[in-house]
């Protein structure tokens, strides 16, 4: 027993220390509502530079999305090109000449936080060099160009590698680091990340392969490879998920195409309600430098993000399914319901919520306001009816 005695002291100190460190972790207390955003990938991929990141900075403040709660703009893939003699991440000097700090002062001087982007293997999706064994150096170089949001990447990993044990280190050593970063892990879902993502310090993390640009099927790339994700396909994937999703930890269906030409507006408001509805995180994927008023106001419609943004934390979900007809429903923090009615097919139809469907009882009488309306459509019982577009959405709040 003497003998163990200075080895029980060694354990039982360094058991305090961590859990000191980790009640005090600078990550507590993140992402208490779903991250809201811009990031360069869906729109321009590795074409990314200081002057596109500024650009944007100063287009969250002039299009009125800071004003509507967008707050990181995160740099993705192909920001780094090498590991200099001391293994540091090296930056593009064309893209990025003044470096990263930078960009992130900037970024930050209008009011914004800043994001970027590594991968848990060798390299990057994109091949560029990625964190693994680099990690708490790594670290320590984003927190000294004040990052505070971190998307990391699940490409080139080894074989073998634990998906949890990877993201749980990278996480130790982002808090070891002193400075308050987000974690968005970016493993595809193969992992099922919803299932140890929180344990780990993940704030969000991605339940589907990457989002493309169209509203549903699994299209074939030209070579013949398989697929991509529609908007409905990733819906799917995630809404079974909802049980993870809460104040601090969410379940990301990946970013937004909002804008990006390949849907309708119709299918873009319906994109945004849905990501809503889903209490995602909303990271914008367009051009927001050059957009067009329309996709301004679906960006920037505060009435549907405040359903995202709602302080309870609930993921909504699907409470009824007639074909293509249906009715989804989320519960808000004052007792009041979203209800968002879905419409997949191809020509209009009126679909119905049912107070029963949505967890009220049916003689209740309750407020209904059309959030894309932005009208109040005064008292209903028992059931709210709505003629939907196809592809469309109606969204509405029901107030008891
Ligand atoms: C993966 C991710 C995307 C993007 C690219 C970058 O495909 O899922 O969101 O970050 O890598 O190469």
């Amino acid at each position: 027993m003497k003998r163990l005695m200075p080895l029980l002291i060694v354990l039982a100190s360094t058991l305090a220390v961590t859990a000191a460190f980790a009640q005090g972790a600078p990550s507590k207390g993140l992402a208490l509502t779903p991250p809201m955003g811009w990031n360069t990938w869906n729109k321009f991929g590795c074409n990314v530079s200081e002057d596109l990141v500024k650009g944007a900075a100063d287009a969250m403040v002039s299009s009125g999305m800071k004003d509507a709660g967008y707050q990181y703009i995160v740099i993705d893939d192909c920001w780094q090109v090498k590991r200099d003699e001391h293994a540091n991440i090296v930056p593009d000097p064309q893209r990025f000449p003044n470096g990263i700090k930078a960009v992130a002062d900037y970024v930050h001087s209008k009011g914004l936080k800043f994001g970027i982007y590594s991968d848990a293997g060798t390299k990057t999706c994109a091949g560029r060099p990625a964190g693994l064994g680099h990690e708490y150096q790594d670290a320590l170089m984003y927190a000294s160009w004040g990052v505070d949001y971190l998307k990391y990447d699940w490409c080139n990993t080894l074989p073998g590698q634990d998906a949890k044990a990877s993201y749980r280190n990278i996480r130790q050593a982002l808090d070891a680091s002193g400075r308050p970063i987000v974690l968005s892990i970016c493993e595809w879902g193969g992992r099922q990340p919803w299932l140890w993502g929180e344990e780990v310090g993940g704030n969000l993390w991605r339940t589907t392969g990457d989002i493309q640009d169209h509203w549903a099927g699994h299209h074939k790339w030209p070579d013949g490879s398989c697929c991509s994700n529609g908007v409905l396909d990733i819906v799917d994937q995630n809404e079974p998920l909802y049980s993870a999703a809460g104040p601090g930890h969410w379940n990301d269906p990946d970013m937004l195409e909002v804008g990006n030409g390949g849907m309708t507006n119709t299918e873009y408001r319906a994109h945004l309600s849905l990501w809503a509805i889903m209490a995602a995180p909303l990271i914008a994927g367009n051009d927001i430098r050059s957009m067009s008023p329309e996709i301004r106001e679906i960006l920037t419609n505060k009435e549907v993000i405040a359903v995202d943004q709602d302080p309870l934390g609930q993921q909504g979900r699907r409470v009824w399914k007639d074909g293509d007809l249906e009715v989804w429903s989320k519960q808000l923090q004052d007792g009041s319901r979203a209800v968002l009615l879905l419409n997949r097919g191809s020509s209009q139809a009126t679909v119905t919520a049912t107070w029963e469907q949505i967890g009220y009882p049916a003689h209740l009488s309750a407020s209904v306001r059309d959030l894309w309306a932005h009208k109040d459509l005064g008292k209903s019982s028992g059931k709210f009816s709505a003629p939907v577009e196809s592809h469309g959405v109606v969204v509405v709040t029901v107030k008891p």
